[in-house]
């Protein structure tokens, strides 16, 4: 219910035995907890992924070996050297030996002509901006290999410092011999410090030559899972207590070219299997090793459900013409495998080569997105490719939800809008969906970011980023579903191809920007519906823009009311809240605040938690009360009722 104060209105209310005087210009936010606005989904609050910035490789993909299928570069052996000690001498070029039954067809050759008896020779690779070191941990190294005929011994692995002069861990492979096979090998860390300036290593005592194919070396993973992800990321994304994962993209869905799109049939098996690819999207070469099922698995690691993106026909080369009519045939054939493989029973063709894969279950799926970003189709043939997906899946897996990735003039179950903006543009998004139309498709905001600041967001991103949240949330009849884009950036020089993502890291590293725990605020106080609310008397800014924001939320089952408030002035804002409800809202409760001093300071690897929430107990609450806001600031009141 609306309450307007008049410019004479003098209101009070009784709280505690304190009398509260509210005059013209006080701000009231009046919420009526009894009312409800829409149900929650529990996949409000998600995440969003693709390759970009080394969000795989050299980020979440366990991998440390970078260009291990020796196909970045057909030319060079990139992030690969050779490395001699004493008076040894050879040289490393790369080769092509096919391996049969694989997609190795690169390798890498090591020709050595002399060796010193004190002294080694061999390959070492540099990994993505060093090979990370830490205590006590197991490494799995493998490698195929094969030698010549006069070569006679041992290859010694080791995870060493730059200048080898320190070794971190090592291990012996003996017998090598003339015909490809793998070799797998733990090397075991002691007591070392933590480090990444380091380069891992292959070498010999012996003369001949060695081929090498697929070098891989992996750390202990996130749930020890093979071909895994990397924990500490991992602990972040949980948590966030995402309700879902959106991938494979984003552009890296679509890339430049059709045959360098995300191609789910390349991605799968035994790693030896993948033939990699070009992400020209992001302009480095992909190992594939994060494969559709690995999507999958991370998904049942952290518990969210796998929203999957199927390509539709548009790539991001904006001269060429999308692919319409009977050509889509192939595509949308695609899509159907694609689901067939994730929830088909092993009786189903699919469903068979996943078994085989070793996930005899089917995967739960329940958000088939079309295309992405097809809004930005400039020769508009959204509809010409929508309507046959959506005729073709729905057809058969009626129980899917579809989402389009652009408006479109047929039915579609929900539409993804995408919003990247500056701290400006968030005033007016708040308000983006207040006076949707509700016969509108439901909407799911598949990207957005307040892009202040770089690598990561800073306060003032996440001020942004807080300024359209609480209007979805307030718009939860409408809005279902939301995530964050880009999550992820290696904040390494060259790591980074697009600015103001959410969580940054390096080798050894990683920590959460101001918005990835602004999110997390959110996340972890939202209840399961939004309630009818509203503000009167609104601050005003001297440029004229509004400057608090706000959305109310409850936990149906336990009365629980969340009320979530974004001050954007440098200046503490006061406000009454005034609720009505069938329970007595507890005079003590619980006050989340994140803000800091400067709305420019951000967390970074040197400072990893320099703007964090703050949680403690919040008193003086109750159904009517007043309550400050501090300057630049995001609160979440957590009020019990009885
Ligand atoms: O998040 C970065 C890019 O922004 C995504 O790949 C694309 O979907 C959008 O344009």
């Amino acid at each position: 219910m609306k309450k307007t104060i008049g410019l004479s209105t003098i209101a009070i209310f009784l709280l505690g035995g304190n009398l509260l005087a509210q005059d013209a210009k006080t701000t009231v936010i009046t919420i009526n907890a009894n009312e409800k606005v829409g149900d929650i989904s529990p996949q409000f609050y998600g995440l969003m992924t693709e390759e970009i910035n080394y969000s795989y490789d050299g980020g979440l993909y366990g991998e440390l070996i970078r260009n291990r299928a020796f196909k970045d570069n057909l030319k060079e052996a990139e992030h690969w050297s050779l490395i001699k000690v004493g008076n040894s001498d050879g040289q490393i070029s790369l080769d092509s030996i096919e391996q049969k039954g694989t997609a190795l067809d690169r390798n890498l050759r090591l020709d050595i002509t002399s060796i010193d008896s004190k002294g080694r020779i061999g390959i070492a690779n540099d990994g993505f901006w060093g090979i990370p070191v830490w205590a006590n941990a197991k490494y799995t190294a493998s490698f195929y290999a094969k030698t010549s005929a006069d070569f006679k011994g041992n290859l010694s692995l080791a995870i060493e410092s730059n200048d080898g002069k320190k070794v971190f861990a090592q291990a012996q492979v003996i017998n090598v011999t003339g015909d490809w096979k793998k070799y797998t090998v733990a090397l075991n860390t002691g007591k070392v410090d933590t480090s990444s300036n380091t380069r891992f290593v292959i070498t010999t005592k012996n003369k001949g030559t060695v081929w090498f194919s697929l070098v891989s070396l992996f750390p202990p993973t996130y749930n020890n899972r093979p071909n895994g992800n990397r924990k500490d990321i991992m602990e972040l994304m949980a948590g966030m207590k995402p309700g879902f994962l959106r991938f494979p993209g984003g552009n890296y869905l679509q890339s430049n070219k059709i045959e360098t799109r995300f191609d789910w049939k390349k991605t799968l098996g035994e790693v030896s299997q993948r033939q990699t690819h070009d992400n020209n999207s992001w302009h480095y070469h992909s190992s594939d090793g994060m494969g559709l099922m690995e999507f999958m698995g991370w998904c049942e690691d952290l518990k969210m459900q796998p929203l999957l993106a199927v390509f539709d026909g548009l790539t991001l080369n904006r001269k060429a013409q999308p692919i319409t009519g009977d050509s889509l045939n192939i595509y949308i054939q695609d899509a159907l495998d694609e689901i067939e493989f994730l929830t088909g029973d092993a009786g189903t063709k699919w469903g068979a080569v996943r078994a085989k894969l070793g996930h005899p279950k089917p995967y739960y799926l329940h958000y088939v997105e079309i295309g992405n970003e097809d809004f930005l189709d400039k020769r508009k043939t959204t509809d010409l490719r929508f309507p046959p997906f959506y005729k073709a899946i729905k057809a058969k897996y009626p129980n899917l939800e579809i989402i389009a990735s652009g408006h479109v003039a047929s039915k579609t179950d929900i539409e993804d809008m995408h919003f990247y903006f500056s701290f400006k543009k968030a005033l007016n998004l708040a308000h983006r969906y207040d006076n949707y139309k509700r016969t509108d498709p439901v909407v799911f905001v598949g990207e957005y970011a307040c892009r202040e600041g770089a690598p990561t967001t800073n306060m003032l991103g996440a001020l942004g980023d807080a300024l359209l949240l609480t209007g979805l949330e307030r718009n939860a009849d409408i809005v279902k579903m939301s995530c964050f884009a880009p999550m992820f950036v290696n904040v390494n020089p060259g790591g980074m191809q697009w600015k103001g993502n959410l969580i940054g890291y390096n080798a050894v590293s990683s920590y959460g920007s101001p918005s990835y725990y602004m999110q997390k605020m959110f996340a972890e106080n939202i209840g399961n519906v939004s309630v009818k609310s509203s503000i009167t008397n609104v601050p005003i800014g001297a440029d004229t823009t509004e400057q608090l924001f706000y959305s109310v939320t409850k936990d149906s089952k336990n009365g629980t009311v969340y009320l979530k408030v974004v001050n954007v002035a440098d200046a503490t804002l006061s406000a009454t809240i005034d609720i009505k409800s069938n329970n007595k809202i507890l005079t003590e409760g619980e006050v989340t605040i994140l803000t800091s001093e400067k709305v420019s300071d951000t967390n970074s690897l040197v400072e990893p938690k320099k703007v964090v929430p703050k949680t403690s107990v919040a008193k003086g609450l109750g159904n009517h009360f007043n309550y400050s806001f501090k300057p630049h600031s995001v609160t979440v009141l957590k009020m019990g009722g009885k």
